[in-house]
This record gives structure tokens, C-alpha cells and sequence, in this order.
């Protein structure tokens, strides 16, 4: 089978001459949106100055010749790499000789690697889920040049030829500096982060580099790294909408650069400061497959319970037990759905987990117990960063005992000013009143250590969710003269990095240009690199390790929550995220601002972490940080209702955003939540079909038409699966807004009245209480009636909205379960409705739905008023019907058990 995967070229026409007048950028530490000149580019001489701009010199002339035949290794094959010149270097420490491995997979997917053949390097040390062996029918080849020729790679997808990747220019592969730059076959290119994207597609002039690596970073422009480390994109190649994603498994500091070669076509460039390459190609075909593909190999999402997908309310600056009474009080007096009441770290005593604030806190267990009474959740907020007060804080005690906390990589790296008891642990400062040491989660004792305080903690507060906020892990005033919020009655302190090849690698990646990068160093608002971790068995620089922190605390905190709860499903809130936390966390996309552009842009965000595998994702509604207007919180409660993840959160020093504050916005954030309510059976499906296949659940317009051009720039709107499509008034003092409809037949969802006309841009009234959403011809959603806990909504009636298409046909279909354990016998039943006859599938009826019923069924897109009806063999009563003919709506009222199959048979 392998010579049918990889077809080694024997010869590759006139590559090196190409390269140079490719324009491959030339890195400059500095950054070369600056010029920098003729005169820095001297100090590269694996560049040359050509024209007005620094490029890297032709492949051939620098980068690797293909050592030798490639070995077979039963699963794909080797081959050597031979550095070709060792004085031509950019930052020195280039590795003479390196391996390529090529390792099949699934059909779907393949592997390669690049290491150095002498000794081991750094890998990510994140479980995936790889096949046992190879598939027999691969969707791609793979061709390297041959033996003697400067190192080319493609790899090209079967069925059309296309090359998906293809290597241009010359391999970069330093110690601490790996480059390497691929054409694209398209400019359909979505994906990578976590940065905040303007816009969905990426666009490649001119020239755009991004920054990734996990920081402590508000959201904006800028191109700035944020919270997580996803170096994952797709693409998608062609007009048939064939789609490939790939995953450059790497965590250290990187940026990925696109831009057009010279001869006009799209090209990436990555760049890494550490670790090896390692990528993944996913063939699809289809954007779905991919994200299925992907998602089977990080580990697909955890199924949330039921409750989370109720609204959460959050905001930091609650003053007390009774401020948040208040507002409880006041959302249940406006009538508005809430399943989740979060609090921030005003809680604790002076910001230390683990604690409950004296006075205005202190009856914090009784608030929670009164929330739980009123059918609520709480979800309490922990931070990674353990404050040193080892003579009144027993948690730190304990830690220290289990020598749970980051260290210097050398005692020699140990700060003359170490705090008393503080070992060799790297110490900072962040939210609490004293310095802090940090966890290191990927080691046994540290999760174990976490889980018992966890477990103690539950003793005092009967939590039942927890949000593990600023594990990037965040830092404050990392090398500057002293955190902004350090007491100013103290000596000035701060964390300060050494200036070592960790803590100053020769390129720091665009990072230390953008954003708060206030000492304009890697380590900038975080640890510093020079910082050890271990897993019991390997030890790790936190150089490397640092992005994985968010995943580490979230695998940690998810066992701790197994322990508490054996047998639930759990619910843990990450803001840094890796690929591999989808089973462990949720996400919501960080501290925002009350603007309009973001909320644009969180619509951006949800679609790729959708991408990334994590589908339970949304953004603070109604801003974290300044005031919204009324309107701009009205229409981002209206958005909000349809993330996935719906919490409106704020930050300390606003005043109260909650919706029940205003009663306009009160009102429409009411309406608007009860229709969520109402189809959160089909959420739950969705994310049901998430954690069960890794598909998801919102969706660009271009995923549910991979052959619709214009739907590929579309990213204002998008969909929950393949049947709810939102189309989000993102603008002030808008009234109506021009919606892209794909092909077929298109109903509002609330009223069920056709959208007017065929496929393309069609103006649609958005009065101020309108959120335009609309219901895809040819789809059966599965609901419920609404109410104002998911407690109570679960107990109420079923329905189905069954939006015909051009055919008078549908099909859908209902997860259910209890909704908090894990189960093995759930719940399914299929709908199908064709030829006037609506039918279903059952399985694994359960005790869980004894006397949960559907009561009715709508039909939009309905053509005339039935003669007859029957149900289940039953003739229905013509009373137990409605047609709306001015609409097109069919309502038939009827009473069936949920685990009873469906036969409704119409009589036109
Ligand atoms: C304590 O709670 C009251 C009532 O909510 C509030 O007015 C006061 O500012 C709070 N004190 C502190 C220190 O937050
Ligand atoms: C931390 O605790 C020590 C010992 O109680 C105290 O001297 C110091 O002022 C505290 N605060 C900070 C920020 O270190
Ligand atoms: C450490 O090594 C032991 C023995 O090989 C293994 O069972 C364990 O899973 C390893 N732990 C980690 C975190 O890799
Ligand atoms: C609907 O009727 C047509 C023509 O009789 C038949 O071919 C088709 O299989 C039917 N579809 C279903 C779902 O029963």
C-alpha cells in the first residue's frame, strides 16, 4: 500500500531558482512592518537583500537536501534531511540533520513530522487519539523530492489532484527558530488562535502576522495572541467545497503569517520558537467531515448538563451576598430564564481561593442553598495563583507539602529576594494580598493536592461549577517595576525574568508588539519561561509548556469534579484553552468591551471555537468592560440567546448590566431567552451529536453550503447545526438588516411566515425587539415549552417545528436523557416527514421520560388547510388543528407519549 500513498518524485524542475523571487519574508526579531533595512537584513545570512524587501535565500542554496530513499516503515515512511549550509543561518543553532516521518492514520488523515535525528526535542505531551493502524483507501498522497534534491514536500488530495500543501522555499530548522511556508490552494483560509479576527476568512494583502501563544490579553484588534493556543486552520480548496484542515501540534510561542507569493498565489508561513513539526492533515471532504476528523483526535467536547445550557448571570463587583439576592430577585420579578448564577472572586476573602469574605460574604453557603431552592446553579470562580501565606492559610501549607507548585528550571535562577518558605517555587503576584506561587497541574501530586481542596472547599460551599479564570496563567507586572495593584505602601516587586536564552530567545515572535506587552518581553503579564514543571516522569521548561497551563488546570479540575460528583457530567468554565480541552472545559471568549464591533467579532470567535472543537463557547453579553447602551445590551442579550455558552457577565466598577435592570431591555431579553428555551431540546441534540462524532454546533454559512461562494464570506450570521440560522443586528440604530439566504425555502422561526424570496441578499425588518432568525426549509426541530429554569422547561410539553422545503418534506431528530449523568442507554428518536406522513424512530425509551409527552406539531411552509388528520391511527378532531393561511402554518395539537412512535398521516 505505501507506494500508492507516497510517490517519491524523481525530479522537481527548477525549485530553488523559484524561491527567492517567492519573497519569502526574512524574520526580523524586531518585526519588519518597520523597514529595518538593508542593514539588518546583513546580519542574516541565510538572507539576502533583493529589491526593497529582506528575503530568505533559495532553497538549495540554504535549508536541507534529501538525504537518502525513504524508508518504509509499515505505517508511512523516512527520510533524512541534510542541512546544506551551516554558516547560512538566521538566529544560529541550526540542526544538521533531521527526520521526516510520514505516518498514514485514517483514510482522512495523515501525519508528518520533522525532528531532529540526533537527539530528542520537546513534544507536546497532550494525549491524542491515533488509530491503531493505517486506512487502505487514503484520501491523499504525499511526495517529497528525492535523494539529493533540496527538501520540497506536497501533499495533495487524491480524488482531485489538488495540492493542499506544498512546501515553498527553503526549511528553517534551528534551535530555537523553525520556519517553514506552504502555498494554499485557495484564499478560503479560516481559522487559528486564539487572536480576535476582524473577520472570518483571512485575508493575504497585504501581508498578516499573527501572534500565538496563551496571554492574559482582552480581546480587540490588533493583532494580538489571547488567551489560547490553537494553531489549527482549514481550508476550504475549490468550488465543490472540498475542505482540509491542519493542526500544527506545537505550543510554543509561534505566529503564522499569510500573504501572496509572487506569481499571485496564497501562501502560510509558520514559524515556531521551540518543539518540533508536527502536523495533521484532515481530508474531509466536506467542512463538517473535517471538523468530525479533528475532534475524534483532540478528544470531542464533554456533553454539558442539561442546566448550562439555561442562561448564566454573572458579573464581577457583586458586593455582597444581598446584592446578588437583588438581582436574582429582580430577574424573577421580569419573568426573565436564568439556570446559572455565577460569582466572581469578590467571594473570597481578599481574593484567596478557597476562602469565603468575611461580612458581607460570610452567608455566602445560605445564598446558595437559597439559589438551589430556586431552581438555580451556582458556578464559583477559581484562580490558579496560591497566595504565600503559609502562617494563616492552610491550602498553600498543604500544596507545599505535595511540592505541588512551578519552579526555577535551576536553583541557581532563585531570586535573592525569595520569600521565606517559598523553596524554589517561582513566585508572582495577581488578585490576592500577598505574593503567590502557581500550581503545576500536569503533575499527579499537584492534581491531587487541588482535588482535596477542591473537596474541602464543597464542604463549606455547596458549589456546583466551577470557572478556572487567568490560567494563561496570568501574571501581574511580569518584569515592570511593580503590579499595578501592588499596595503602595510596599517596596516596589515584581516577577522579574532572566535575560537567558529562554526568557530572550533570539525571536520573541510578534507578541512582544502587540497588545499590553508592557515590558515588551515573552513572558510579558505570566511566568517566566525559565520555569520548571514534571508529570512525575518527564520535566518540562515551562519555555514549552507554558500554552499547555489552561488544559493542565482544566484536566485537574475536571478530575477534582469527578471526585465530587461521581457519575455527572461536569460543567468547568476555562478561559486558556489547548487542543485536548474540549473533553475537560468550556470557553467563553474573554474580557471584551461594550462595543458594537464586539459583538461583530464575537460571532467570529464562537464560529472558530466551533473549528477548534469546542462548540459550548460564547462571549460576555452585553460587554465585559465599559457601559452598554440599552440598545447595544438589548440586541447582545438577543445574539446571546443563541450562543451556545449564554452569560452576560461585566466587569467591577460598571454599574449592574443584568437584563432586568432596564425594562425594555428586560422585556426583549425575556422574549428572546424563552425562544432559546424553548429550542434548547435541539441544542442539547446538537451537542449530543458534538461530544458522540465531534461535529458542530455553530456553524458558518459556508459549512452548511461548502459550494456556495458567497457564502464563504458571510460572518455575520450563522447557524446552530444545519437548521437555525441567526442573522444578528450588529450595528446601532438599525431597524433592519440585509440577510444572506443560501439555496431553498427559508421560515422565521418565531412566526413560521416564508422569508420571501429564493436564494440571495434579502432585507429584512429588526425593530429594536426583532432578532432575525430563521428556520431552514427541510428541517424538524425538536422543542419544548419555554419557562424560566431548565428545571422546569424539562418537565413541560414537546413539539416539533417541521419546516417543509420545496419537496413537503423534513427531517430532524431528539436527544434526551436525564440530563446530568452519564449514560449509556439515552434516548434518540428520528423524525421524518414525507408524502404528508410524519414518522419516528425510537430508541432506548427510558424511565427518565415517564410522562413527558408532545403536545404539538408546527408545520411552516404548509401548502392548504387539511381535510383530515390522524395520529397514531386516530382521526383527529378538526378543532385539534389550525391553518394560517396568510402564513403557511399548520398547527395540529396532539397528545403522544415520548417514547411512542409517530405517525401523523394529513389528508389534503
Ligand atoms: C457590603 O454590602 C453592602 C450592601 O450590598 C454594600 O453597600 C457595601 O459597599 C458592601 N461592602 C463592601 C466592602 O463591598
Ligand atoms: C505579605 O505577607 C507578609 C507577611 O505577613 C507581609 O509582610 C507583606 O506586607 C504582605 N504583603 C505583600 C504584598 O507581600
Ligand atoms: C509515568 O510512567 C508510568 C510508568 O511508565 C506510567 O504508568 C504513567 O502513566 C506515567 N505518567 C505520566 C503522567 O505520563
Ligand atoms: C413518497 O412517495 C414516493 C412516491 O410514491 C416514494 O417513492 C417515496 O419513497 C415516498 N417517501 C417516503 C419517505 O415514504
Amino acid at each position: 500500500m505505501a507506494s500508492r500513498r507516497h510517490l517519491v518524485a524523481t525530479l522537481l524542475l527548477l525549485i530553488g531558482s523559484v524561491a527567492a523571487q517567492n519573497g519569502i519574508e526574512c524574520p526580523f526579531p524586531g518585526g519588519t512592518e518597520n523597514g529595518g533595512g538593508v542593514a539588518e537584513c546583513s546580519l542574516y545570512t541565510a538572507c539576502l537583500w533583493k529589491g526593497s524587501e529582506c528575503v530568505m535565500q533559495n532553497n538549495g542554496d540554504i535549508g536541507y537536501t534529501v538525504a537518502g530513499d525513504p524508508q518504509d516503515t509499515g505505517r508511512g515512511f523516512k527520510v533524512g534531511l541534510d542541512l546544506i549550509d551551516a554558516t547560512k543561518t538566521l538566529f544560529g543553532g541550526d540542526i544538521p540533520g533531521l527526520e521526516l516521518e510520514v505516518i498514514y492514520h485514517e483514510d482522512y488523515h495523515v501525519q508528518v513530522k520533522i525532528r531532529d535525528a540526533a537527539s530528542a526535542r520537546y513534544e507536546v505531551p497532550v494525549p491524542l487519539t491515533l488509530p491503531a493502524e493505517a486506512g487502505t483507501l487514503p484520501l491523499y498522497t504525499v511526495e517529497v523530492a528525492a535523494a539529493g534534491q533540496p527538501f520540497e514536500m506536497s501533499i495533495s488530495r487524491a480524488a482531485t489532484g489538488t495540492k493542499v500543501f506544498s512546501t515553498v522555499g527553503a526549511l528553517v530548522y534551528e534551535n530555537q527558530f523553525i520556519q517553514f511556508t506552504t502555498q494554499l490552494p485557495s484564499t478560503y483560509l479560516y481559522g487559528f488562535g486564539e487572536n480576535t479576527h476582524s473577520r472570518l476568512r483571512h485575508t493575504f494583502e497585504p501581508r498578516n502576522t499573527w501572534p500565538i501563544f496563551a496571554r492574559d490579553q482582552p480581546v480587540g484588534t490588533g493583532f494580538m495572541n489571547e488567551y489560547g493556543h490553537h494553531p489549527y486552520y482549514s481550508v476550504v480548496e475549490d468550488d465543490a467545497g472540498h475542505t482540509h484542515s491542519v493542526l500544527f501540534f506545537n505550543s510554543n510561542a509561534m505566529e503564522y503569517s499569510t500573504f501572496l507569493l509572487s506569481d499571485g498565489s496564497p501562501a502560510l508561513t509558520l514559524r515556531t520558537i521551540g518543539g518540533i513539526i508536527d502536523l495533521h492533515f484532515f481530508f474531509g471532504p466536506t467542512p463538517e467531515d473535517v471538523n468530525m476528523q479533528y475532534a475524534a483526535m483532540i478528544g470531542t467536547t464533554e456533553l454539558p448538563p442539561y442546566w448550562s445550557l439555561g442562561f448564566h448571570l454573572s458579573r464581577w463587583g457583586y458586593k455582597s451576598t444581598d446584592h446578588v439576592r437583588e438581582v436574582r430577585q429582580r430577574m424573577k420579578e421580569a419573568g426573565i430564564p436564568q439556570d446559572v448564577q455565577v460569582i466572581d472572586i469578590d467571594y473570597m476573602e481578599n481574593s484567596r481561593d478557597f476562602t469565603i469574605g468575611a461580612g458581607n460574604w460570610s452567608d455566602l453557603p445560605q445564598l446558595v442553598e437559597e439559589l438551589h431552592s430556586d431552581g438555580l446553579k451556582v458556578t464559583l470562580i477559581l484562580d490558579p495563583a496560591v497566595v504565600i501565606d503559609f502562617d494563616n492559610y492552610e491550602p498553600v501549607v498543604r500544596g507545599r507539602d505535595a511540592d505541588a507548585f512551578i519552579k526555577w528550571m535551576t536553583p541557581s535562577l532563585v531570586p535573592g529576594d525569595q520569600p521565606a518558605g517559598t523553596n524554589d517555587y517561582m513566585v508572582g503576584y495577581v488578585w490576592p494580598d500577598n505574593k503567590t506561587v502557581f500550581p503545576d497541574f500536569l503533575k499527579p501530586e499537584t492534581q491531587d493536592w487541588w482535588a482535596q481542596e477542591i473537596a474541602l472547599f464543597h464542604q463549606m460551599v455547596p458549589f456546583d461549577s466551577l470557572w478556572i479564570d487567568m490560567n494563561e496563567p496570568s501574571n501581574f507586572g511580569t518584569n515592570l517595576d511593580k503590579p499595578s495593584n501592588y499596595p503602595d505602601d510596599l517596596e516596589p516587586w515584581s516577577l522579574k525574568c532572566p535575560f537567558n536564552f529562554l526568557d530572550s530567545p533570539p525571536y520573541p515572535t510578534k507578541m512582544t508588539r502587540v497588545g499590553f506587552s508592557r515590558s515588551g518581553r515573552i513572558s510579558d503579564r505570566t511566568l517566566c519561561m525559565s520555569g520548571a514543571q514534571t508529570n512525575g516522569n518527564d520535566s518540562y521548561l515551562l519555555y514549552d509548556t507554558h500554552s499547555l497551563y489552561g488544559w493542565s488546570e482544566s484536566v485537574a479540575t475536571h478530575k477534582a469534579m469527578e471526585l465530587l460528583f461521581p457519575g455527572k457530567r461536569q460543567l468547568v468554565l476555562s478561559r486558556s484553552t489547548f487542543p485536548g480541552s474540549a473533553p475537560y472545559a468550556i470557553h467563553w471568549l474573554g474580557d471584551n468591551e461594550a462595543l458594537w464591533d464586539d459583538l461583530a467579532r464575537s460571532v467570529i470567535g464562537l464560529i472558530e471555537f466551533n473549528l477548534f472543537g469546542m462548540p459550548m463557547v460564547g462571549a460576555d453579553i452585553c460587554g465585559f468592560s465599559g457601559r452598554p447602551t440599552q440598545e447595544l445590551c438589548a440586541r447582545w442579550m438577543q445574539l446571546g440567546a443563541f450562543y451556545p455558552f449564554s452569560r452576560n457577565h461585566n466587569a467591577k466598577n460598571s454599574p449592574d448590566q443584568d437584563p432586568a435592570v432596564h425594562p425594555q431591555v428586560a422585556e426583549i431579553s425575556k422574549d428572546v431567552l424563552l425562544l432559546r428555551y424553548k429550542y434548547l431540546p435541539y441544542l442539547y441534540t446538537l451537542l449530543h451529536d458534538a461530544h458522540m462524532g465531534g461535529s458542530s454546533v455553530v456553524r458558518p454559512l459556508y459549512n452548511v453550503f461548502p459550494r456556495d461562494v458567497i457564502a464563504r464570506d458571510v460572518d455575520d450570521q450563522f447557524f446552530w447545526g444545519t437548521g437555525i440560522m441567526v442573522a444578528p443586528v450588529i450595528a446601532a440604530g438599525l431597524t433592519e438588516r440585509d440577510v444572506y439566504f443560501p439555496e431553498g425555502l427559508w421560515y422565521d422561526l418565531a412566526s413560521g411566515a416564508r422569508v420571501s424570496s429564493l436564494a440571495g441578499l434579502v432585507n429584512v425588518a429588526a425593530p429594536l425587539e426583532v432578532l432575525p432568525v430563521f428556520v431552514r426549509g427541510g428541517t424538524i426541530l425538536p422543542n419544548q415549552a419555554p419557562a424560566t429554569t431548565t428545571q422546569l422547561s424539562r418537565e413541560n410539553p414537546f413539539g416539533l417545528t417541521i419546516a417543509l422545503d420545496s419537496a413537503f418534506s423534513a427531517e430532524g431528530a431528539l436527544f434526551w436523557d436525564d440530563g446530568e449523568y452519564d449514560r449509556v442507554m439515552t434516548y434518540t428518536s428520528t423524525f421524518t416527514f414525507a408524502n404528508n406522513t410524519l414518522t419516528s424512530v425510537v430508541t432506548n425509551g427510558q424511565d427518565e421520560l415517564v410522562g413527558l409527552s408532545f403536545d404539538n406539531v408546527a408545520f411552516y411552509g404548509y401548502p392548504s388547510n387539511p381535510t383530515a388528520i390522524t395520529v397514531n391511527g386516530e382521526a383527529l378532531d378538526p378543532s385539534t388543528w389550525a391553518f394560517e393561511e396568510a402564513i403557511g402554518v399548520l398547527n395540529v395539537k396532539i397528545d403522544v407519549p415520548l417514547d411512542v412512535s409517530l405517525d401523523i398521516q394529513i389528508t389534503v
